[in-house]
This record gives C-alpha cells, sequence and structure tokens, in this order.
C-alpha cells in the first residue's frame, strides 16, 4: 500500500543518511583552470556557512590544470564537495545553469571560483530568500557601500556601466549591476524556467532576469570586489564580444537562431575581404602589369579571384573556429589542418548548391537578382548544416 511504501522510502532515506539535516543550500562554482583556487574556497565555504546544511558544485570544463581533479580530490573526504566535469563544452552561463539544476538544495547559489566573490555574503543573502521577502539576492559591485578598486580594472568598471545601462533597459529591472556573477534563488525558480535560458556567454543572472514572466523581487548586497586570487581572467577577450550576442539572442535569437546569425555575418565578412583582396591583387600586384608576360586579362583575374577566394575562405574558418563555434574550437595544428580542408570542402559544395540553385531558378523564369539572392541564401544554410555538423560537430 501507499502508507508502506512511504514507510520503505524513509527507511531508505534514514539509511542512506541516518543524521543528515536536509541540505539548505547548494553554492555552484564554475571553473575553468582554477585548481590553485579550490581548498581555500571550501576553507573559506565552510567557516561562512557555518550552521548551515551546504554543498558547492564545481562545475569545471575539463579544465587542463586539473581543476577536476582537485575538486575530486577535496569530494573524497568531504562528500558537500561536489564536481561535474564538462567534457568538450565551454561557457560560464550553460555551466551556472547545469550546476544549479543538478542540486536538490532548494536555494542555490552561483558565485565565482577564483575568490573575487565574499563567501562571507551568503548567509545574509540565504536569510533574504528563506524569509520569503525576495526571489532573488544578489551582489553588486556598483550598489551604495561595495567597491571594485582592488579589481585593479578601470577598463572593465566602465564596460561595466555602459553594460548595465544597456542591460538594465532590456529586462525592465533596475539593477546596479545586472553582470554580476554572485547571485542565489529559489532553486525551483530556476528550475521552472531553465529550458527557456539561452546558455550563452556570461550573463547569466540577465538571462534569468530576462527570461522569467513574473518579475522577481530582487535584494541587493553591495559587494568589495577582490583582486582574482590564482591565475587569470576568462572573460577578458570575449566579454564585450558575448555581451553583445547574448543582447542578439534574446532579442532575435528565436527568430533566426544566434549561431546561425553569427555564421552568417562572419560570411557577409569574408565578402569584404574577397573583394578587397581581389582589388590588392588586381591593382597593386599585378598593377602596371595588369596583363602579365603574355597572360590574358581574363587569366589575371581569374588567378586573383582564386587567390581572394581562398584567402576570404580561411578568414572565415578562423573567424568562424574563434567566434561561432567558440565553444567547440578546433586548437592545435592538425585539428586546425584537418578542420580547414573539411570547411574547403563543405565550401565548394557549398558553391555548386549556390550556382545550381541560382541557374534553376533563372531557367523558371525567375529574376537574376532573386535567383543569385536566393542562391546565396541556400549555399548559407547548406554551409551551416554541414560545417555545424562535420567540421566543428563532435
Ligand atoms: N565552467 C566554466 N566554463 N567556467 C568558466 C568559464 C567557462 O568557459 N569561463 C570562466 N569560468 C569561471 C572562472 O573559472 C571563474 O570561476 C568564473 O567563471 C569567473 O570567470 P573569470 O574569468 O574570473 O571572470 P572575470 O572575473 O573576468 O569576470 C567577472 O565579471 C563578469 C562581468 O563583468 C565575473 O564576476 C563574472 O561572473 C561576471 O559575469
Ligand atoms: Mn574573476
Amino acid at each position: 500500500s501507499t502508507t508502506d511504501l512511504a514507510q520503505a522510502s524513509e527507511a531508505a532515506i534514514r539509511a542512506v543518511s541516518p543524521q543528515a539535516k536536509p541540505l539548505e543550500l547548494a553554492v555552484v562554482l564554475p571553473t575553468y583552470n582554477e585548481r590553485k583556487n579550490i581548498a581555500t574556497m571550501i576553507e573559506r565555504l565552510d567557516k561562512a556557512l557555518a550552521g548551515i546544511a551546504w554543498e558547492a558544485i564545481y562545475v569545471d570544463d575539463n579544465s587542463p590544470d586539473g581543476t577536476s581533479d582537485e575538486a575530486r580530490r577535496l569530494s573524497l573526504v568531504d562528500p558537500r564537495v561536489r564536481c561535474i566535469q564538462r567534457i568538450g563544452r565551454r561557457g560560464l552561463a550553460s555551466a551556472a545553469i547545469e550546476g544549479m539544476c543538478s542540486t536538490a538544495a532548494p536555494v542555490v547559489a552561483v558565485m565565482d571560483a577564483d575568490h573575487q566573490h565574499d563567501p562571507a555574503l551568503l548567509p545574509g543573502m540565504l536569510a533574504a530568500i528563506t524569509s520569503g521577502e525576495y526571489d532573488l539576492a544578489y551582489a553588486s559591485r556598483f550598489a551604495e557601500g561595495a567597491s571594485t578598486e582592488a579589481w585593479g580594472r578601470p577598463d572593465r568598471v566602465k564596460a561595466s556601466g555602459l553594460a548595465n545601462r544597456i542591460a538594465n533597459k532590456v529586462t525592465g529591472v533596475e539593477l546596479t549591476d545586472p553582470m554580476s556573477g554572485f547571485f542565489m534563488l529559489r532553486t525551483q525558480t530556476l528550475r521552472a524556467d531553465a529550458h527557456r535560458l539561452s546558455g550563452v556567454g556570461f550573463k547569466i543572472l540577465l538571462d534569468i532576469l530576462a527570461t522569467v514572466d513574473t518579475p522577481l523581487r530582487v535584494k541587493e548586497f553591495p559587494l568589495n570586489f577582490a583582486a582574482r586570487a590564482e591565475g587569470e581572467s576568462k572573460l577578458d577577450q570575449t566579454v564585450v564580444f558575448e555581451f553583445l550576442v547574448g543582447l542578439y539572442d534574446k532579442w532575435l535569437g528565436r527568430i533566426i537562431p544566434t549561431r546561425f546569425a553569427l555564421f552568417g555575418t562572419v560570411g557577409a565578412m569574408g565578402v569584404v575581404v574577397q573583394l578587397a583582396v581581389l582589388w590588392v591583387m588586381l591593382h597593386i600586384v599585378f598593377g602596371e602589369r595588369f596583363v602579365y608576360g603574355n597572360w590574358s586579362e581574363s587569366t589575371t583575374f581569374n588567378i586573383s579571384n582564386t587567390i581572394a577566394a581562398l584567402v576570404a575562405m580561411t578568414f572565415n574558418f578562423v573567424l568562424n573556429n574563434e567566434l561561432t563555434y567558440s565553444d567547440k574550437r578546433l586548437r592545435g595544428f592538425a585539428p586546425l589542418m584537418r578542420g580547414w580542408a573539411q570547411f574547403a570542402l563543405t565550401c565548394s559544395l557549398g558553391l555548386l548548391t549556390n550556382i545550381g540553385s541560382a541557374a534553376v531558378l533563372k531557367t523558371i523564369g525567375v529574376h537574376d537578382v532573386l535567383a543569385v539572392i536566393t542562391g546565396v541564401l541556400l549555399a548559407s544554410v547548406f554551409n551551416f548544416a554541414l560545417s555545424s555538423k562535420f567540421v566543428w560537430g563532435k
């Protein structure tokens, strides 16, 4: 009967963990190359969260420095430490989402693992949530009483200020620091909407605020943003780019998927590169000798255009590898060479699609320009599908 089952499962729970105090809080710590910061962070959490039943969840993207190994080393003796090791994936936001979805704790926090966020704020944040007065607590670098002096990055402070103003417009919520990576909420709030989060880039808090339907009651905690303890920042080069991609994703991502939009933008830049290289070849390399030796004008043109197309294609490959597929980036000589060759093959097939479809459309009486544009669009979709699967697919 049902009561028997209930009793049996309670007995089973007691058998697993006879005296356990139910978990109250999970702290998710996304990591990439943070090995030296793990043990010290657990020590600080232990101090800050005395009397609270907590767990720490490291979500590590298979860092080459052995961060996962280090987390598991601690986990062996302290089961409050957990580690999710992701293989072949990169990204702060998606790591945070996966970590938050993986806990049984009713309340979950996300914070940086590099000691820039002070764990001493956690109990206050937890109290704000459990009181039922607030749905979200977060630490702000720009609230009254906060400071960023120790950060030592006036450039980033400025960029953050601008990003914040845009972000506040998008979400309609007035926060002093919507880019903060240090926040806490009921796990249920997150889980209800997790499938709608984009998981792109690093602006996870912004994403949550912009995604949930019912406005969240937010409590702000001033943060003294510390200097990084060990290692270096991973967001420096991509911070602005990812922010823009994130905004696009929220506004238009559902109509034209973000990755395809990136692929298309890179492709359009490739056209400009090809035209520029062609111009340089014809006017500077061949220049006066526009008709080289006994070559005809069309020969120099064809040679120039072939070189221009190869340069443009290589440019597209590099940019797609850095930006469009940054989470699946090919690294090292051999993978890059193989990827380039596969990309070249994809583009050649794409070119056939391009020319072929335009030819068919023209024979059935479609206007030239429309036929060409349709060919280009079909080829883009074709190239995108093929390179997603074969060049950057796993
Ligand atoms: N799993 C995973 N995957 N973790 C990552 C990745 C990734 O691709 N990239 C960075 N992290 C982890 C880092 O190891 C660190 O624990 C945390 O995310 C923050 O990364 P940092 O590289 O230290 O970022 P930051 O200090 O430059 O950026 C700060 O400001 C941003 C907004 O301006 C952080 O507070 C961010 O959280 C914040 O969004
Ligand atoms: Mn940092």
